[in-house]
């Protein structure tokens, strides 16, 4: 294999949800990687599509812009561009996909059509290249909860996944019932430093003794209802309540996680989503990890949630093994794992 076939450079782009994202990077070397986070969606309590979509037809061009000048760079430079066709919003898919379409064209480079879900798997190895499968995945998002078996690139089983809420929903939901902002995932996490988990008793789903499925939607119905038993929590009611649901959430996925290392008998094991950014989860999965003998690895923070560098080391996996898409390919907004 030549330099540039082993360690391209790949230009990421992602725009399913609300981050507009681009990432140059060669190799799994990190050149540059701009977020553009919208903040508009806050005052909603959640994200809306079509402001979505025409925030990150604002955005798209001056993030790309930063990410060459991070990178004291130009499109000449870029071997190939890899971008999100899914899943998520179709607008916002669109606004990164046709980007990524022109670019292409206009450099006269491979195109890498990127499955959202299947880069949050690959994240961790921006900061461990040397990872590599098998592993087991707990992927944990605002879209999704699941543990997977990944064998190889592209090659995986799905353990579980939830029969309902995903687990980063439940945060946001607990959120705006305590009214304390959105994403309610990083909102919950640092109010839980100054609150009780033993405060409030919440249910553990654990479904069936062998099962690797999740639910958390008990969970959300148990702060709703405590809230309506409770009303008007003062600051320190609303941090105990949020460090007592975090301890609820941090428990029932450790166990999933024991269960499917005790199923599978990997001994890698890798979180990732933007739900692998809670401390807690963090600390708690480490000790047991530690206990149980088996290396666990959890991308930085800013790999955790949606980003473009994720996407973009797909596109270097891809790149090296020679599969590229069609510029005919459209956006597929339920696409699955
Ligand atoms: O991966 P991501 O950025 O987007 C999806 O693909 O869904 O994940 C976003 C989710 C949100 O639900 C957010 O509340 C949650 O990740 N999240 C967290 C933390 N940071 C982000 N949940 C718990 N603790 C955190 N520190
Ligand atoms: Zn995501």
């Amino acid at each position: 294999m030549s330099e540039k076939e082993l360690n391209p450079r790949i230009l990421g782009i992602e725009s399913s949800c609300d981050e507009t994202s681009a990432a140059i990077l060669k190799g799994f070397e990190v050149e540059s990687h701009i977020v553009y986070s919208q903040m508009i969606h806050k005052k909603y309590g959640g994200v809306v599509p079509e402001l979505a979509s025409r925030a990150h037809e604002h955005a798209i061009s001056q993030v790309v812009h930063s990410a060459f000048e991070r990178a004291k760079l130009t499109p000449n430079d870029i071997d190939a561009i890899a971008v999100t066709y899914g899943p998520g919003l179709m607008g916002a898919l669109l606004v990164g996909l046709n980007y990524a379409k022109g670019f292409a064209l206009a450099q006269n480079i491979p195109f890498i059509s990127v499955n959202h879900i299947e880069a949050h798997l690959y994240a961790p190895m921006l900061e461990f290249p040397e990872l590599e499968p098998p592993f087991l995945c707990l992927l944990v998002s605002g879209g999704h909860t699941m543990l997977v078996d990944v064998k190889g690139i592209k090659d995986f089983r799905i353990l579980g996944t939830t029969r309902d809420d995903a687990a980063g929903e439940s945060f946001d939901k607990t959120a705006r019932l305590l009214k304390i902002g959105y994403p309610g995932g990083p909102v919950i996490d640092t109010l839980s430093d100054s609150g009780d988990p033993k405060a409030v008793k919440f249910p553990r789903s654990l479904l069936e003794p062998d099962s690797l499925d999740f639910s958390f939607s008990g969970m959300k119905t148990a702060v709703l209802n405590y809230v309506k038993k409770y009303p008007d929590p003062n600051d320190q009611d609303k941090a105990n309540i949020a460090a007592s649901f975090q301890e609820a959430v941090v428990d029932v996925l450790k166990e999933k996680v024991r269960r499917a290392i005790v199923a599978t008998g990997h001994k890698q094991v890798i979180i990732a989503g933007g739900v692998a950014a809670n401390r807690r989860l963090r600390s708690e999965l480490k000790s047991m990890a530690d206990n149980m003998g088996i290396d666990l690895f959890y991308p930085p923070l800013e790999y955790c949630t949606d980003n473009a560098a994720m996407i973009a080391a797909t596109g270097v996996m891809y790149y090296r093994k020679g599969w590229f898409a069609d510029l005919e390919i459209g956006a597929v907004p339920n696409l699955k794992l």
